[in-house]
């Protein structure tokens, strides 16, 4: 299996994991679609994992805003990850995540957020962001489920305020 920059080329496949991986609907396919578009879009950070030039993942994180008054912070939000239901719990998503922190770290941004399942990203270094200060309003979500991780030390300390998801979010 092969982890790489997801092409162009790869769309309508990517389409189709998103579509399969969540059940065969389109949300999550159309998420990927709308994002692409928009300038929080970070190409590196759309990663495909490839089996036999098949492709069985993908992973997204995408830019959001963090504000806090005056204060705003350009951060990464995590959304969607998505493994092929024939090839789940094989540790394929475990590598695109991994993949994912790294290039994200390595482009220098501190923190990346998401809502997602409670016991499955904090082997990720994902904790309950609200306790760290951070917020969300645009989506009604229990404190485990809002999680963040922190790419650079000390980022949680600096970065406060209220996670804005793109307009991309909201169809
Ligand atoms: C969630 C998803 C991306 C995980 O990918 P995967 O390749 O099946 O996961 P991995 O094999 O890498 O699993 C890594 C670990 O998480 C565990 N795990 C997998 N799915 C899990 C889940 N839904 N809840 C809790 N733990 C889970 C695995 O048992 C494994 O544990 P281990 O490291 O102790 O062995 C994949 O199952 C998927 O596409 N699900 C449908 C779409 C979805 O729900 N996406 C996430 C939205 S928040």
């Amino acid at each position: 299996m092969r982890i790489r920059t997801e092409n162009q080329a790869d769309y309508a496949q990517v389409h189709q994991v998103n579509f399969a991986a969540f059940g065969n609907r389109e949300d999550e396919a159309k998420l990927v679609e709308r994002i692409r578009e928009t300038s929080y879009f970070v190409p590196e950070l759309s990663i495909v994992a490839e089996e036999d030039g098949v492709i069985i993942g993908h992973i997204l994180l995408s830019k959001a805003d963090v504000v806090d008054g005056e204060q705003h912070y350009e951060v990464l939000a995590l959304a969607p990850v998505a493994v092929d239901p024939n090839h789940q719990k094989q540790g394929v998503g475990k590598q695109l995540i991994h993949e994912a922190l790294q290039r994200g770290k390595e482009l220098g941004y501190a923190i990346v957020l998401l809502i997602g399942h409670p016991t499955y990203y904090p082997k990720f270094g994902f904790q309950p962001a609200r306790s760290y200060g951070l917020e969300l309003k645009q989506f009604e979500v229990s404190d485990d489920v809002f999680m963040v991780c922190e790419l650079q030390e000390n980022a949680l300390k600096r970065i406060k305020g209220e996670l804005i998801y793109p307009s991309a979010f909201f169809g």
